[in-house]
């Protein structure tokens, strides 16, 4: 049956995102109004309460079982397994072999937490790494606990069993390795995996963490929906439950800039493999600096095969100061990167930023300049994990949120085109004029009102 819309007046739709809010963190905003018009829809179809009126009088009163059922209706779960690939290559390589020889020294505990874990395939993706990593765990005490605010996801994740595009992002090695086929193209985690995972249901708002004492925290993709202050005293709860060393893995569109600077941002991995990590790092307060790239780890990792033959070839075919080619950005000046955009040798300047971002990557300046080499030789898709990357680490960056914007808006994905206008313009209006030449000739003043526009004309179009 499909399913019918009800429309909410805005008395309804005001009470409605108070009890979310209130009670799970969830910010919805106008743009959401629609889609839980369907999601209370679907729940007067399913409850067979006559109208929103009585529904919001049920989910409000204390106790109400319909309150789960409408927090099953509204989360988002979406998820795959190895879900990142940088981020899982840098658990793979660097995070886990840390936390397991860290563990073995004292007293073989592992905690790991999946929070915000859906149906299951990001707490199974750690446990099969787990599973490469120490084939038997005889003797230790390994956990991964996996939790979630919906019952729906949590069943899912019970049941262990998914379609093919979940499996999508694991190799053939893995799939044979760790899943068993069914009938239909499904999939189930074998159970050397699942005895890994604790699944329990959590609120993150609400609850205390899972265990008091833990080594790495997986909160992806989970806070996008939260207001920052949510955010904020969430990251301090998992701040004071991770142990000193302990590592947080946010989702790529998440930052904790403005949020918390409690945790240390690490780069793992090089140019445009590199994942970025929260760590806890306990030290005196004075020689504490909130941004700053643990360069140690950046050598242990080395570059994959196909990375190590194009930095060769790259820097066989650019001017570079003699000696320590890439060791800092410093090598690459980032003038000769901006002199080969302006005399128009994308392919230069894009090699260039390239060899800078492989020197210093959380230096967002280098990664718009890639992004606007690629953009300017007509390679959208191309750019936009340099443009995404130079906004993560300075989302302060207004001409990085209109190049993206474009890039996304070209690439067909209207919806992520109209949130980067909207950032581009705000951030824009709030910036210094910049260079006139990169604004195109425009005041940023001037430039804000264009991405303001364009983000109009986008959602307008989006709505039709
Ligand atoms: C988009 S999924 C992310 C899944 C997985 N972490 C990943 O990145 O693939 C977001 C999950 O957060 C859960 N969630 C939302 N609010 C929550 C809360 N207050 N407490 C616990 N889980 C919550 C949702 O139910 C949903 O399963």
């Amino acid at each position: 049956m499909s399913a019918t819309r009800v429309a909410l007046g805005d008395a309804e739709f005001a009470r409605l995102r108070e009890l979310l809010s209130r009670t799970a963190g969830l910010v919805f905003d106008d743009s959401r109004r629609e889609s839980m018009g369907y999601s209370i829809g679907e729940r007067l179809r399913a409850t067979g309460i006559a109208d929103v009126a009585s529904y919001l009088e049920e989910v409000e009163r204390a106790g109400s079982a319909e309150r789960q059922r409408l927090l099953d209706e509204v989360t988002i779960q979406e998820t795959h397994f190895f879900r990142n690939p940088p981020q899982m290559r840098a658990l793979r390589v660097h995070v886990l072999p840390e936390l397991i020889r860290h563990a073995d020294a004292n007293g073989r505990r592992l905690r790991i937490w999946s929070a915000g874990c859906s149906t299951g395939e990001e707490p199974y993706t750690i446990a099969m790494m787990l599973r490469e990593l120490l084939p038997s765990t005889a003797g230790w005490d390994v956990k991964v606990i996996a939790t979630d605010i919906s019952e729906n996801a949590l069943r899912a994740a019970r049941a262990a069993t998914y379609g093919s595009r979940a499996v999508q992002l694991a190799t053939a090695a893995e799939v044979a390795r760790f899943f068993v086929a069914q009938s239909g193209g499904r999939w189930t985690v074998r159970p050397e995996v699942r005895e890994l995972v604790e699944l329990r249901h959590h609120n993150l708002v609400r609850d205390a963490p899972p265990e008091p004492v833990l080594d790495l925290v997986l909160c992806r993709n989970v806070t996008i929906y939260f207001s920052r202050e949510t955010t904020r005293e969430l990251m301090g709860r998992l701040h004071r439950s991770l142990r000193d060393g302990g590592y947080l893995l946010l989702g790529h569109s998440e930052t904790l800039w403005q949020v918390s600077e409690d945790f240390r941002l690490v780069a793992l991995g090089s140019g445009d493999s590199a994942a970025f990590v929260y760590r806890r790092l306990d030290e005196p307060a004075a020689e504490r600096r909130a941004i700053l790239p643990d360069r140690r780890t950046l050598q242990e990792l080395p570059l994959p095969p196909e990375r190590r033959v194009a930095a060769r070839r790259a820097r066989s075919r650019v001017e570079l100061p003699r000696q320590e080619r890439v060791e800092t950005a410093e090598a690459i000046p980032l003038s000769s990167v901006r002199d080969a955009l302006a005399a128009g040798r994308y392919a230069d300047a894009a090699r260039l930023a390239r060899l800078a971002a492989d020197a210093d990557p959380l230096r967002s300046e280098v990664h718009y300049l890639l992004g606007r080499a690629l953009v300017d030789s007509g390679d959208d898709a191309e750019a936009l994990p340099a443009l995404r990357r130079a906004v993560y680490l300075d989302p302060e960056a207004g001409l990085a949120h209109f190049l993206l914007a474009g890039a996304l808006a070209r690439c067909g994905d209207r919806a992520a085109a109209a949130r980067e206008y909207r950032a581009a313009a705000q951030t824009l209006a709030r910036g210094a004029d910049g260079d006139a030449h990169e604004l195109g000739g425009r005041s940023a003043r001037e430039l804000a009102a264009l991405c303001a526009q364009l983000e109009g004309q986008l959602s307008a179009g989006s709505e039709r």
